[in-house]
């Protein structure tokens, strides 16, 4: 990210301390940097250890600060007890968490396996229940203020055909936010969403544009003729997360350049065409990017 992009004045965030789930790659990682240069304490948690030391390590040597790595499984609700509770003790509340942990690739929807439906589910679906009940439960107790931000897609307002599994997930956590939005608002606590357009990640190209195919939404077919620029996710992430606009609560807010608007933001158009043997060649392009990152958990 082009940090002097950041709109903000250093400093809006002292004090503040946020949990970014998938901290250590990809958007997460950048919302982590933007947050830790306006003076944020950050937790990241994911399951690969060596990714979180590497950020953590390579961020406060940019920035100085503090960027805590939690190896975590977020399918796991004990893990994230744990963890929580070792936050906890480890300076007190939280006063912000991004659900930002996601999993998945694209498929069609009839060669999906009950297993590769719940790789994706338990961690977009459940997992970031479980970590918003955890955490949420934690605040009431204590009467504590707290936003929450959950990283979505276009595809909670129109479906995602090839990506069933995020699409029902997310949508899901479309409808948590909102839900919650008014149910624990009364604790001081909002909740709000972002749905990202096409922001270019190692971990997202891999797996719904295998060699280039899948290509959504592709600088061309984007109204403003490009994609995202990681500091204009931050610069969003950071309002909703920051002080001074306590009263946004329940939203979910595109930020596509339109691209939503303009062509659904979804895969239909260029992966239907797609015969047999690319949908078996994407396969195992994915499945080998997902060996590679399983060799990096243990
Ligand atoms: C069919 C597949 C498959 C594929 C995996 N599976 N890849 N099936 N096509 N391409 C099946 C496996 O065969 C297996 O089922 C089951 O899924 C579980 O596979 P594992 O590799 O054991 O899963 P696991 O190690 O738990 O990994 C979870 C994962 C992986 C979701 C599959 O992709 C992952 O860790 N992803 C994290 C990072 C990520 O996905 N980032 C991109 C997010 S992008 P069987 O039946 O064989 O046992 C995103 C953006 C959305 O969310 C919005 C964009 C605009």
């Amino acid at each position: 990210m082009d940090i002097a992009k950041l709109m903000y004045r250093d400093g809006l965030l002292a004090g503040e301390r946020i949990l970014v789930t998938g901290g250590g790659t990809g958007l997460g990682r950048e919302m982590t940097e933007a947050f830790l240069k306006l003076g944020a304490t950050v937790h990241i948690c994911g399951r690969r250890p060596n990714k979180l030391d590497e950020t953590a390590g390579e961020l406060m040597a940019a920035h100085g600060g503090s960027v805590v790595g939690h190896a975590c499984d977020i399918r796991d609700a004990e893990a994230i007890d744990a963890m929580v509770g070792a936050i906890w003790a480890d300076g007190g509340a939280l006063t912000g968490v991004v659900n930002n942990a996601a999993g998945n690739f694209i498929s069609r929807t009839e060669d999906l396996s009950i297993n590769g439906f719940n790789a994706i589910s338990d961690i977009v679906f459940r997992g970031t229940f479980y970590l918003t009940h955890n955490v949420g439960k934690r605040l009431i107790a204590e009467e504590k203020k707290a936003s929450f931000l959950s990283i979505l897609t276009t595809w909670v307002w129109n479906g995602g055909p090839f990506v069933v599994p995020s699409a029902m997930s997310k949508s899901a956590i479309n409808t948590m936010t909102q839900s919650l939005a008014v149910e624990w608002g009364r604790y001081g606590l909002r909740f709000n969403a972002i749905a990202p357009g096409l922001f270019p990640t190692d971990g997202m190209s891999a797996r719904l544009s295998p060699g280039g195919r899948g290509d959504n939404s592709s600088d061309q077919m984007n109204p403003m003729g490009r994609h995202g620029e990681m500091h204009e996710l931050a610069n969003l992430a950071v309002f909703l997360m920051g002080p001074g606009a306590e009263w946004v609560n329940g939203q979910t807010i595109a930020i596509d350049g339109a691209g939503y608007q303009a062509s659904g933001g979804n895969f239909f158009q260029s992966l239907a065409p797609l015969g047999d043997a690319e949908w078996e060649q994407m396969r195992s392009m994915i499945k080998s990017t997902n060996a590679k990152d399983k060799a990096d958990r243990s």
